[in-house]
């Protein structure tokens, strides 16, 4: 058992549309005595601490064995919150929170002096977003400070989108989960950096680039994975959301070859499963391989909501190799086919598999 382990963890059932405030309050009540809970929001659950706090910052590090030098997103109750969290907050950035929060995208702004360093490890910087959960809400309003909540998944590990995924990767790290059901949209939120009239997706996520382009009526850029060694984006870690087995991601190749290279390998005694959509499924599961439906090939907000789902049910299941077909890459798209990449990128961990040195 290593230091971060010994803790009782305790999960609690709440309901996703109204939480019992007697619940909230004792979930509120560790947060504010500086503990971890986690909790449900609309894309993943987050593993909470009083932002506030170093201590309690730190101990996230510590439960999740994360990275000190990744930083974490800030959550807040009411969009008016972002003052308390950030320095400067430029019209661009009360646009673009108008529109979207409550809801799936993350600011980078200057970081205000009330927020613990350690929530953005070391940097000016603070990133900060609004979820829309009813029981996310609900906690941070309760607990009356902001937030700071990475994804509650072990570090470099699939992000958790149940309360069971979250107790696999932590049970015994943290003080508690609230137990809302799956997470919506299953995917993390869009992480955004602003500079002057830009703004430049960092990581793609559960708020499209093509719905910011919509909103501010001009194009946004998307930090290339070779630009993202740059310093803006720390914890863009190449090597990411990465199953235990091994993820061999085959974007461009059509189903029935991804299958017919998973069906070689099976020959040569390895157990694989595969990644496919519904409409490549039949046939293939007869065959008796492991194949996770992550939903119609055209509907990338379904997609997107089972991926790490789905990867986490192919580990369970006991998989050496996972092979993956690509998925258009509008909408959704851009976020899935960017997890695929990291996960599929475990092979390079002699490289360090980082994309930035921090
Ligand atoms: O949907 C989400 O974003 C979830 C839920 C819980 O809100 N949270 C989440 O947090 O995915 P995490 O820690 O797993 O990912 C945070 C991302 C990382 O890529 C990190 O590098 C980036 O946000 N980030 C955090 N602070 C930053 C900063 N100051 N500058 C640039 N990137 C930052
Ligand atoms: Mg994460």
């Amino acid at each position: 058992m290593s230091d971060a382990e010994g803790l009782q963890t305790r999960v609690v059932p709440v309901d996703s549309m109204s939480p019992d405030p007697a619940v909230i309050a004792e979930a509120a009540a560790l947060l504010q005595a500086g503990r971890l809970v986690a909790f449900p929001t609309e894309t993943v659950y987050g593993l909470g601490a009083n932002a506030l706090d170093p201590a309690a910052v730190r101990r996230i590090f510590v439960a999740k064995d994360r990275d000190p030098d990744d930083p974490l997103i800030v959550h807040i109750a009411r969009a008016s919150d972002v003052e308390m969290v950030a320095a400067d907050v430029p019209a661009l950035a009360r646009e673009l929170a108008e529109r979207f929060w409550p809801g799936g995208l993350t600011l980078v702004l200057p970081r205000g002096e009330r927020i613990a360093p350690e929530v953005s490890a070391g940097r000016r910087t603070v990133a900060v977003r609004m979820p829309s959960h009813p029981v996310a809400r609900a906690l941070i309003e309760a607990a009356g400070v902001p937030i700071a909540a990475p994804s509650a998944n072990r570090f470099m590990r699939t992000s958790a989108t149940t309360a069971a995924h979250v107790l696999d990767d932590l049970a015994g790290r943290i003080d508690m989960v609230l137990d809302a059901g799956p997470a919506t949209a299953g995917i993390e939120s869009t992480v955004v950096e602003l500079e002057g009239d830009r703004v430049t997706i960092l990581r793609p996520g559960a708020v499209t680039r093509e719905m910011l382009e919509e909103a501010l009526g001009r194009p946004v850029d998307v930090r290339g994975r070779e630009a993202a060694a740059g310093p803006a984006s720390p914890g863009m870690l190449e090597r990411h959301y990465a199953p235990r087995a091994r993820l061999v991601y085959l974007p461009g190749v059509m189903a029935p070859d991804v299958a017919a290279q998973a069906r070689e390998s099976a020959a040569a005694g390895v157990r694989v499963g595969l990644l496919l959509a519904d409409e490549d499924a039949p046939g293939i599961e007869e065959e008796g391989l492991a194949v996770e439906r992550l939903g119609p090939a055209n509907d990338l907000e379904r997609v997107a909501a089972r991926l790490f789902a789905a990867l986490r049910a192919l580990d369970a299941a006991g998989v050496e190799v996972i092979y993956a077909r690509g998925f258009a890459r509008t909408g959704a798209g851009l976020a899935i086919d960017d997890r695929l990449r990291r996960a599929s990128a475990a092979g390079r961990e002699g490289g360090t598999g980082r994309a930035e040195s921090g």
